[in-house]
């Protein structure tokens, strides 16, 4: 089941607040409501949020055939509903430059954005498997963050898709799953994935994850990436800085799976990308009760920024960039 799909002119997606309890698909037939599930993380994860970005132009556009006015301004609602992720408005870009052409043709931008995102995932994961297994050799034990599996693509994953890669080759030990707060991306959505692959996992909350690497259960971490800019700085999920520097210290690799459509080369470093900011009541609010003295003020960073210089490598499905030692995303093709 692919996570975001298009059917019958409406985008088809799974609800990912309502995982791991239940599996229910959501149809969305306007832009608000499309805006509306990117907002709530219905949809989520910087590649599915590039299909959505894409999906919804075409939805607009088969909303108002012949209304380009319109089309601009859905588009401008959607590429503006998270400001992290560039994949999002990279997705809107996509489809919108074809609408000159008609309706028909941005849908069909907006499909090849789905059947591309599946093959580079592919690509990614296994070039990430073969460099892990090379590198710091098998069986591995990874420790990884937030969720970048099928579920924050339209299907496979990255930095879970290369973890499916390791397991298919029989090159995994085990995966450490960070939990995620405030919304538990890890412990809700990864760890569900985890047990669908049946790789063996085991859940820690975030702040021991740097023991995890400090004890040498896990030989690397591999996560995802909302956005990489052109001097190699990765912005993911927060929490991933910290995971960086544990690894930094206990001499283990940190890699970062994504597609060529998470590097913003317009972007010179991590310093100059929006870090979405989120409610307080994600943090102030658990299992439904207040966990915080009433009127308690909050700064509820979605995302952080690791420094080029924590990140060992970067796999994409054309390459290894390999920052820690002076690689760069706007620098001549490099690696595998
Ligand atoms: O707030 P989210 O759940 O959208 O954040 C997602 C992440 O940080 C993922 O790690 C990232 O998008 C990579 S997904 C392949």
């Amino acid at each position: 089941m692919r996570t975001i799909d298009w059917r019958h002119d409406r985008i088809v997606a799974i609800d990912q607040t309502r995982l791991p309890h239940e599996l229910v698909l959501m149809e969305i037939d306007t832009v608000e409501g499309l805006v509306d599930a990117v907002k709530r993380l219905v949809i989520r994860g910087a590649p599915a949020l590039g299909a959505a970005g894409a999906l919804g132009v075409a939805l607009a556009a088969r909303l108002g055939p012949g209304d380009p006015a319109m089309v601009a301004t859905a588009a401008a609602a959607i590429r503006t509903a998270r400001p992290t992720a560039v994949n999002l408005a990279w997705g809107v870009d996509r489809a919108l430059a074809r609408l000159p052409e008609g309706s028909e043709a941005v849908v069909a931008e907006a499909l090849a954005v789905l059947e591309e995102d599946v093959a580079c995932n592919r690509a990614l994961s296994a070039r990430g498997a073969s460099w892990l297994t090379e590198r710091v050799g098998a069986p591995l034990a990874v420790q990884t963050h937030c969720n970048a599996g099928s579920l924050a693509c339209v299907e496979w994953g990255t930095a879970l898709g290369v973890v499916r890669a390791l397991h298919d080759r029989g090159a995994l030990a085990h995966v450490y799953a960070a939990e995620t707060r405030p919304l538990l991306q890890g412990a809700r959505l990864t760890v569900w994935e985890l047990a669908q692959m049946g790789v063996p996992h085991t859940l820690v909350v975030d702040s021991a994850a740097a023991t995890v690497l400090a004890r040498g259960l896990a030989t690397a971490v591999v996560v995802g990436a909302d956005r990489i800019t052109a001097n190699g700085d990765v912005i993911n999920k927060v929490g991933t800085y910290p995971l960086a520097l544990a690894a930094a210290q206990a001499g283990v690799p940190m890699v970062v799976a994504a597609p060529e459509s998470t590097i913003d080369l317009s972007t010179p470093t991590g310093n100059d990308v929006e870090i979405e900011v989120r409610g307080g009541d994600e943090i102030v609010r658990w299992g439904g009760g207040e966990v915080a003295p009433a009127g308690t003020g909050t700064l509820n960073f979605a995302f952080d920024v690791t420094p080029a210089a924590l990140v060992t490598a970067i796999v994409t499905e054309r390459r290894v960039i390999e920052p820690a030692t002076g690689g760069r995303p706007d620098s001549t093709v490099t690696g595998q």
